[in-house]
């Protein structure tokens, strides 16, 4: 991590109109809060709902926090995001699998010495969801997008610490 070039985090799930936008959000809120220079955006490893804005079940949610995700819209997970990003992460085991598919695409399409980025879970430094996957809410009623904010929050703050950690040793 350096600190001129912005660091860059993608979020992924699989529709990017609920977890995904949360999490970018969420994340940025926090990078913000601790003046921490990422750029940061999210994506779907499916491409259900192209160009779409966020599900309003999850922006009205996110807005009762303060979180506006009305300006974002949907996009499908691409190969050059590999060579684009340095973190991209997961917010479940399924997303986290689909993400390394298409890591094995980009390999070949690009050679793995032009890929930077690493995948995680979301949820991998969070010791209140320690590794949990962010349960997806669509099919659901309040309390999953409720809980998709919880588990956001936490995790993104969870990261900071990393970051902040990483920018310290550098
Ligand atoms: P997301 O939620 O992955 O958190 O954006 C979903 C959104 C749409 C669908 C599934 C999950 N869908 O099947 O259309």
């Amino acid at each position: 991590m350096s600190f001129t070039t912005p660091y860059k985090v993608l979020c992924v799930c699989l529709g990017n109109i609920c977890r995904s936008p949360t999490a970018e959000v969420v994340l940025r809120h926090f990078c913000d809060a601790h003046q921490l220079n990422i750029e940061i955006d999210s994506a779907g490893t499916s491409n259900y709902h192209p160009n779409k804005a966020p599900d309003l079940r999850s922006q009205e949610h996110a807005l009762k926090r303060g979180y506006d995700l009305s300006g974002l819209r949907a996009r499908q997970l691409q190969t050059r995001d590999f060579v684009h990003f340095d973190l991209i992460l997961a917010m479940d085991n399924n997303n986290f699998d689909e993400i390394q598919m298409l890591y094995q695409t980009a390999s070949r399409e690009f050679g793995t010495g032009q890929l930077r980025a690493k995948v995680a879970l979301m949820s991998e430094h969070d010791t209140q969801y320690p590794q949990q996957a962010l349960p997806d809410p669509y099919y659901g009623g309040s309390d999953g997008f409720e809980r998709v904010l919880d588990q956001c929050e936490s995790s993104s703050q969870a990261w900071v610490h990393i970051f902040k950690q990483q920018i310290e040793s550098y």
